[in-house]
């Protein structure tokens, strides 16, 4: 008999492009983690729709997404990779948690109420909405782990809650999960704002570097980041801006913030500027690169897509089947 792997969940929006972040603070560590885990990772694009996309663009996102994963290192042996709109079980399991989550734990969370903020009455409910169907792709697969950033926490929170309640009524329908937040790479912030999580709805185009990005595009964009009043490097919370280039090294490298902090006694902003650009374009090559090769060949990452999302139906389906017997839906078959 194998030993059986725990589980590990994790999803990325593919609207606009990927950044930085995306690949330092998720993608980065799933690929290390995979080998421990039975792995779904997934292009989120029924979350994506919560702001209006174009849906040329939507597709060649979400390939582009999925592309990126493989090029980045995640095999097929550890992790199924999918569509989340290919997989049925999602939106019907979000219907199911809809029924058990309440407004008021909806209306607390943060990222809703940042958005509501800008939005207001013409917010779409979608986005009030968001956390169930997170929860939903989440307690499928029963997940034991779900890496997340910073800014999802709240939601893995909720899913926690959620999962819970619905337990405490029916029995253990579901895996409580575990969110997972690396402390390296999970902040990479925004070059122009560095209080800010580089991210692909906030950022100005010079905030963020994307991993679509040109080696020039790249260079000019950490030249142009925005540092801090004095000369000296080193590593604290007043400045953000420094702390955010030695972060991506770190990150990137796997050194520690000290470290790099000594390479540069008596050097300028600029050296760690140019330096950190560097560092970022030699990281990012090979995986351009590779992306571009599972791109070229779109019938094969569509096989690996369908043969995903096969996989994927299986396990969410026996989720949801147990949670409809149990809730007492009438079976559909004799
Ligand atoms: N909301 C997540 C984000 O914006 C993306 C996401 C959707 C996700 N479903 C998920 C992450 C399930 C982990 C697990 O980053």
């Amino acid at each position: 008999m194998s030993t059986q792997k725990k589980i590990m969940v994790s999803g990325i929006q593919p609207t606009n492009k990927l950044t930085l972040g995306n690949y330092l603070g998720a993608l980065k560590n799933w690929v290390k983690l995979q080998t421990e885990y039975e792995c779904y990772f997934f292009a989120v694009d029924l979350h994506a729709i919560t702001s209006r996309q174009d849906p040329k663009e939507l597709a060649a996102n979400t390939y582009f997404a999925l592309a990126t994963y493989l090029a980045a290192g995640i095999d097929l042996n550890h992790a199924t990779i999918f569509v989340q709109s290919h997989v049925r079980q999602h939106p019907e399991l979000a219907w199911v948690l809809n029924c058990f989550t309440y407004m008021g734990e909806l209306s607390r969370m943060t990222q809703f109420k940042d958005k509501s903020s800008r939005a207001g009455e013409t917010i779409p409910v979608g986005l009030f909405t968001y956390p169930t169907l997170m929860a939903s792709d989440i307690l499928l697969y029963q997940a034991d782990l779900v890496p997340v950033g910073a800014d999802q926490k709240q939601h893995l929170e909720l899913t926690r809650d959620i999962a819970i309640r619905i337990n405490n009524l029916y029995g253990d329908l579901f895996k409580v999960p575990e969110p997972f937040i690396p402390n390296i790479g999970a902040r990479i912030m925004d070059l122009q704002s560095p209080e800010n999580k580089m991210s692909k709805s906030v950022s100005t185009d010079m905030g963020a570097v994307f991993l679509s990005d040109s080696a020039k595009e790249i260079e000019k964009k950490f030249k142009r980041a925005v540092t801090d009043s004095g000369t000296e490097i080193s590593y604290s919370q007043d400045k953000p801006g420094i702390k955010n280039l030695i972060d991506i090294q770190c990150a990137i490298s796997g050194k520690k913030p000290q470290e790099i902090v000594a390479s540069y006694q008596g050097k300028l902003y600029g050296h760690l500027k140019v330096d950190t650009a560097n560092c970022v374009i030699g990281e990012l090559k090979p995986l351009q690169e590779q992306t571009q090769v599972f791109l070229s060949d779109k019938a094969e990452l569509q096989r690996i897509l369908s043969k995903g999302a096969e996989k994927a139906a299986v396990k969410a389906e026996a989720t949801l089947r147990k949670v409809y017997d149990a809730i007492g839906f009438a079976p559909t078959h004799s």
